[in-house]
């Protein structure tokens, strides 16, 4: 399995990361078996797979019981999973005990977290002290949607686009062994790569992050049906899905299925029962 040093290595030699989330076992099994060098537990899965609005859902539980499937399915690749809506803003303590626990309990290799406020710099800094690598999150922040008025490009003025640089320098200073961006003019993140130590991994950021993530039912085209400027598809299995199914149930009402290949057949016709 990869680890934080190979990432590094790769992001110093321009070898770029990929990283893909997952959600349950069989689409940790593919990405694994596709070679993707980092699987992420995000909590998109309040969408993908749950169907909710948002990710403000999404709890500790449920980030749990998702990162052991993924597990299960992708032992050998490195697994960040994400901190859900407001399980590390109560106090230092509390957002140190539930990342302890979703790490414990996930056996996931890093734990992702949103934003770059004081208080999670230092709880990034007594992580990394404790042994738990943090990947934060800066740009279009999924958990604060609602505080930042929508899904929308972020650090479009001199003062916010200047603060996802510093922000970060301030991250990794405390130890952050990389950093995702959303959602940012390409421009920016020109500026930032070469200038951050850690790798950055982009989403909707442009090409010059050391690495990019995609969400595995967007690109897949599963379930999901409007989807971000920045998702390029490789398959449609909305369209391949429905149709597989229309076929199964033709074939039911027209008993075309099960055919003798599918069915079992009785050793000895004397076992049969007497009417
Ligand atoms: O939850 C998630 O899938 C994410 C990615 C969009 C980076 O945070």
């Amino acid at each position: 399995m990869l680890s934080v040093r190979d990432f590094q290595n790769m992001k110093n030699n321009n070898e770029k990361i990929t990283m893909l989330t997952a959600y349950d076992y069989p689409s940790a099994k593919q990405a694994e078996a596709a070679d993707v060098d980092i699987i992420l537990v995000g909590d998109s899965l309040g969408m993908t797979v749950l169907g909710y609005a948002s990710t403000t859902q999404v709890t500790l539980d449920d980030m749990i019981h998702h990162a052991k499937a993924v597990k299960r399915g992708a032992p050998d690749t490195f697994i960040v999973v994400d901190m859900p809506f407001m399980s590390y803003h109560s106090s230092m303590e509390q957002s140190i005990d539930n990342a302890v626990r979703l790490f414990q309990e996930s056996d996931a290799n890093a734990i992702k977290i949103e934003g770059a406020s004081d208080e999670i710099v230092e709880l990034v800094r007594r992580l990394t002290d404790g042994g738990i690598p943090v990947v934060p999150h800066l740009g279009l922040t999924p958990q604060t949607v609602n505080v930042l008025g929508g899904y929308r490009v972020q650090g479009n003025d001199e003062v916010t686009s200047q603060r996802l640089l510093d922000d970060a320098k301030r991250l990794e200073a405390a130890g952050a062994v990389m950093i995702v961006y959303e959602c940012i003019p390409k421009e920016i993140m020109e500026i930032i790569s070469p200038n951050l130590d850690m790798p950055t991994i982009g989403i909707g950021a442009g090409i010059s992050a050391d690495g990019q993530v995609l969400v595995y039912h967007d690109i897949l085209q599963y379930g999901s049906d409007r989807l971000p400027k920045f998702v390029k598809h490789y398959a449609d299995f909305n369209v391949a899905g429905v149709e597989a199914i229309k076929q199964y149930v033709d074939d039911v009402k027209q008993s075309r299925f099960p055919a003798e290949k599918h069915t079992y057949a009785i050793k000895d016709r004397t076992f049969l029962p007497k009417i």
